[in-house]
């Protein structure tokens, strides 16, 4: 049976990239295996610790997203990362093997302090960001993560950090496996205007917007560029609607007749946002129901935080001891 974790950090409402990119898979993926799912809000910390005001309002817009999509906490651990000590714990076993050179080598690493220039990045701990990652996937004991592709190079430094523990003190023996990441098989979901989804370029379409508001959006999606007059032929594959209907408009016939329609200019952009709108609505009601029977009852979250933690702590103190055992830390 194989064990899976993965977590997302409470930095706002998600969005249909995280869910074509991430959450399909997590949702299959608790029918099939035993996995925790983590929101991780020291991992925000990192990069928000001068600002930590919107945290517990972020974890549960998080959380309701997540059980809206249709994560199942009798099937899943849901549950706070820093609900779990044994996360930091481990966190700290990780720190004293992990070289310098492996976490100042890692693009991501170098890319947020050049993007995120208004927040001071500098510190240890953001450095080690990966670290705290390996951290969370090894106290479970996972073999495999899904995450999005912006995520896979910290799944690959994980495995790299497994290994050295394994060899440094597993005495032959794996102590943690190294971890596989899963990714989604549905392109990227891009967000209005082409570019890649992201809250912070003000052009993702929300999980929890409303059926009127993703129209609106979609209505006013960028298209092919290239094609400027209704007349001209456009080309799906360089359409960021077209990637909308990949993932929507999943029943089969129409999309082969949408996209021969936009080759020969035989529709228009206008048409073909017309036939995604009711796949979208199909789809994100059932999900917008879910999220919002959650939202009116916080007592019930809090059950969940409350159930799932106690569930991955059972786990994480196993690990964990195997850990000091490993180390050769002093036992009473
Ligand atoms: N860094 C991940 C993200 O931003 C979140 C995360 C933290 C994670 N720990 C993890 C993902 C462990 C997978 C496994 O999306």
């Amino acid at each position: 049976m194989y064990r899976v974790f993965s977590g997302m950090r409470p930095t706002g409402r998600l969005h249909l990239g995280h869910m074509a990119g991430a959450l399909t898979n997590w949702v299959r993926l608790q029918d099939e295996c035993e996995c925790y799912y983590s929101i991780v809000d020291w991992h925000a910390l990192m990069s928000d610790y001068a600002d930590p005001g919107r945290l517990r309002a972020n974890s549960r817009e998080i959380l309701l997203d997540w059980l809206g999509v249709g994560l199942d906490p009798q099937k899943c651990a849901i549950f706070v990362q820093s609900h779990v000590r044994e996360h930091v714990e481990m966190h700290m076993a990780m720190s004293l093997i992990t070289p310098l050179g492996w976490l100042e080598r890692n693009p991501t690493y170098k890319e947020q302090i050049l993007n995120l220039q208004n927040k001071d990045l500098s510190t240890y701990g953001f450095l080690g960001y990966p670290v705290l990652m390996a951290s969370d996937i090894f106290v479970y004991k996972a073999n495999k993560v899904p995450v999005g592709e912006d995520q896979s190079a910290h799944v690959e430094l994980s495995r790299e950090i497994a290994r050295r523990f394994n060899h440094m003190y597993g005495k032959g023996k794996e102590i943690f496996p190294e971890p596989e990441t899963i990714l989604s098989h549905y392109p990227k979901i891009p967000g209005t205007d082409g570019r890649k989804m992201s809250k912070s370029y003000g052009n993702s379409l929300d999980i929890a917007d409303e059926i009127p508001e993703l129209e609106k959006k979609i209505r006013t999606m960028a298209t092919d560029t290239a094609r400027e007059r209704r007349t001209d032929p456009g080309e799906p594959d360089k359409c960021p609607v077209w990637d909308l209907h990949k993932f929507f408009n999943n029943d089969g016939s129409q999309k082969d007749e949408i996209a021969a329609g936009c080759r020969s200019a035989g529709i228009g952009c206008v048409d073909c946002k017309k036939m995604l709108l009711p796949h979208v609505a199909r789809h994100m009601e059932p999900i917008h129901a879910r999220r919002r029977r959650y939202e009116s009852n916080d007592g019930e979250l809090e059950d969940i935080l409350r159930a799932g933690a106690s569930r991955a702590r059972a786990q994480a103190e196993r690990t964990m001891s195997e850990v000091y055992g490993a180390l050769g830390m002093p036992t009473v």
